[in-house]
């Protein structure tokens, strides 16, 4: 693999599999993936699974996520878990600011940046999600919103800690539609955000942030997407609940 940046994939899981499914789906992964090490790989099931999940891979090369977590340290925040205890349950990630979340719960560039923030405090990575809606494009403002996610999700963090996050780019209209961006929306997008992150540091740490690309990945479009020079990886939803489709995936990535 050519690319300055080592790929970096993972499968979020979304609200599927029981702890029991999640395992098998782990041990198949764990069997199928003991190969890989020129490939970052993680999985982030739902929050019930993590523990179990995550003692099983725990030592593999296949890390742990979570899906989201809270800002604050401990206290009455009803329903919520921060990143100690996601710590505490092995993972080494988390998804913060997905579209889902945006969209169904609430979640602001606000309330992702104190995410990002209080992850970065407890040395969980985060992985940071942007993107448009079909409206937003078709009206021509792509470069805006995703502008709007970066700087804000982002704001007021230090290069050193811009390093440690992975944006994910998911076009909205490419979630779980079967409609993938074409590698050329891809890699357009990914260059304005890179280009929006030198904007923000300086464009050497700019070129160590890994950027995913997210939205209808499969094993038929992964090696010409995760081709492409500013897309260093995916974030993989239903493909991601197959180990066959996902085991497939990294291994056309690599390919
Ligand atoms: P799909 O791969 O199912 O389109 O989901 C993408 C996604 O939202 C990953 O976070």
């Amino acid at each position: 693999m050519d690319k300055a940046r080592k790929l970096f994939i993972a499968g979020n899981w979304k609200m599927n599999k029981t702890v029991a499914e999640g395992l098998d789906l782990a041990k198949d992964l764990k069997r199928d993936l003991a190969l890989v090490r020129d490939v970052d790989v993680a999985v982030c099931p739902p929050f019930t699974g993590l523990y179990q999940i995550g003692q099983f891979l725990d030592g593999s090369n296949i890390k742990l996520g979570a899906q989201d977590m809270y800002w604050d340290k401990f206290g009455a925040f009803t329903g919520e878990v921060n990143a100690a205890m996601l710590k505490d349950v092995f993972c080494a990630c988390v998804i913060l600011g997905h579209s889902e979340r945006r969209q169904f719960f609430h979640d602001t560039n606000e309330t992702v940046n104190k995410k990002t923030k209080a992850a970065l405090a407890a040395r969980l990575k985060p992985i940071v999600c942007v993107g448009e809606t079909l409206q937003e494009r078709e009206s021509g403002r792509t470069e805006l919103v995703v502008k709007d996610h970066v700087t804000g999700s982002l704001a007021g963090l230090k290069a050193e800690e811009l390093v440690e996050i992975t944006i994910a780019y998911e076009p909205v209209w490419a979630i779980g539609t079967g409609k993938t961006a074409t590698t050329r929306q891809a890699q357009e997008v990914h260059a304005f955000i890179r280009k929006l992150l030198a904007d923000m540091s300086d464009s050497s740490t700019a070129a160590r942030i890994r950027i995913q690309y997210g939205g209808s990945v499969k094993p038929a479009n992964a090696k010409e997407l995760l081709g492409q020079p500013d897309v260093d990886g995916a974030l993989v939803g239903g493909a991601s609940l197959v180990a066959r489709d996902f085991v497939d995936i990294i291994n056309n990535a690599r390919s």
